[in-house]
């Protein structure tokens, strides 16, 4: 096969305010086909992108109006390459002793179906046998360590706690059940997830209830289900739910702040209106510790926490399967609608866009 001289890559063409367009004039994202790659310098290696780890982070940087000394990172201006955080790219080329032609490496070169890229930024996999390599864009990448450093570290959960967790099928909480349960072996484990099937799903993983959030009887569930009130609840979703999450977290409780993913598109510069919070007298009336973090604050300690990840697979406290990754096909002019499933509840465990003809 001759190497690639150019590249399709999608672009942020309009910040959205509010939901993400795919189709006509105002589209958030273009389709360039045809970018130049620049020739192979020493110490770099050229990719093509295999498998893409879908974040809700991604939204965020793409906001239209938020100042980037209030994010972790600078936002996106329009016209520029969509960034991604994690993607399983095969070398095509290499002028970099680190690298082979044909190894698996775990890069960043944004929505770009080939890149040229320095060799030191990319990151070797190291395959575990019977293990499928996409587990290490979820469950063995960020977010199996966002649960295990957001989990033990920040909501410092222990065996004598109720744990309840929102998000609990994603790629996230669908880990932070199983370590709550398996590893750290939680008194009582709780879930909160979108629909019927993902709740049962979540209970496979070792939840001991997992309630559905969409359902009409939703709050009247979570009042049964956290009688006795939860001692930690790891967030991931923000908005209505952690509003009355704080009406049943117990007294001194503790709460890790991980993402708000119901906001994500009525935030930074949005016309739509976010959620608020009613219950905040709850926070100081009963003590509750609120702690926000970001997992890239692990910089060099994170291949310590994949470790510990590991090792608990390899004892079987945490078990991977396919059904932890929703992987899906997508010819490169579809790209942007597998993004979108994350925002629309279309995704169990962690949303893995496979590139294909
Ligand atoms: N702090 C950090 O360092 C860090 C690191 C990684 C991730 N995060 C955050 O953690 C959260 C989970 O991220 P993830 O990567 O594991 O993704 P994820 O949970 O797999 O995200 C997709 C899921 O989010 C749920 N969701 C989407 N819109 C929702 C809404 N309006 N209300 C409630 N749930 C909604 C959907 O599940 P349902 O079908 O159940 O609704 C969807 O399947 C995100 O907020 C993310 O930003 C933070």
């Amino acid at each position: 096969m001759s190497l690639p001289k150019a590249t399709p890559q999608w672009i942020l063409a309009h910040s959205p305010s509010g939901d993400i367009v795919l189709d006509g004039p105002n589209s958030t994202f273009q389709l360039k086909k045809d970018v130049p790659l620049p020739p192979l310098q020493d110490n770099q290696v050229l990719l093509q992108s295999v498998y893409f780890s879908n974040d809700p982070a991604q939204r965020t940087l793409i906001w239209k109006d938020y100042p980037s000394d209030r994010h972790y990172t600078n936002l996106m201006k329009e016209g520029e390459l969509m960034r991604a955080y994690r993607v399983i790219c095969k070398v095509l080329d290499s002028r970099s002793d680190l690298f082979k032609v044909g190894q698996l490496v775990i890069a960043s070169p944004g929505w770009s179906l080939y890149a040229v890229v320095d060799a030191g930024a990319c990151h070797p996999i190291n395959e575990l046998p019977g293990l499928d390599n996409t587990h290490f864009l979820g469950s063995l990448g960020g977010a199996g360590t966002t649960a295990w450093y957001g989990l033990i570290d920040i909501a410092r959960a222990t065996k004598d706690d109720v744990v309840c967790v929102s998000g609990a099928a994603g790629a996230t909480g669908s880990m932070v059940v199983q370590i709550a349960k398996h590893v750290l072996g939680c008194k009582r484990v709780i879930g909160i997830a979108g629909g019927e099937k993902k709740c049962r799903w979540v209970e496979s993983l070792g939840a001991d209830v997992c309630i559905d959030y969409k359902a009409s009887d939703f709050q009247e569930q979570l009042l049964k289900v956290t009688e006795g009130y939860v001692n930690v609840f790891f967030d991931n979703v923000g908005g209505k739910i952690l509003d009355l999450m704080l009406t049943r977290v117990a007294r001194y409780g503790r709460i890790a702040a991980c993402g708000t993913i119901s906001n994500y598109s009525s935030a930074g510069g949005s016309d739509v209106e976010a959620a608020g919070l009613n219950n905040w007298f709850q926070v100081v009336v009963n003590r509750l510790e609120i702690k926000g973090f970001i997992t890239f604050d692990l910089g060099e300690r994170t291949g310590e926490y994949v470790d510990r990840l590991i090792q608990a697979v390899k004892e079987g406290k945490i078990k991977l399967s396919d059904d932890n990754n929703t992987v899906v096909d997508t010819k490169w002019e579809d790209f942007p609608r597998t993004w979108n499933l994350l925002f629309t509840g279309g995704s169990q465990g962690k949303l893995i866009t496979k590139v294909v003809d």
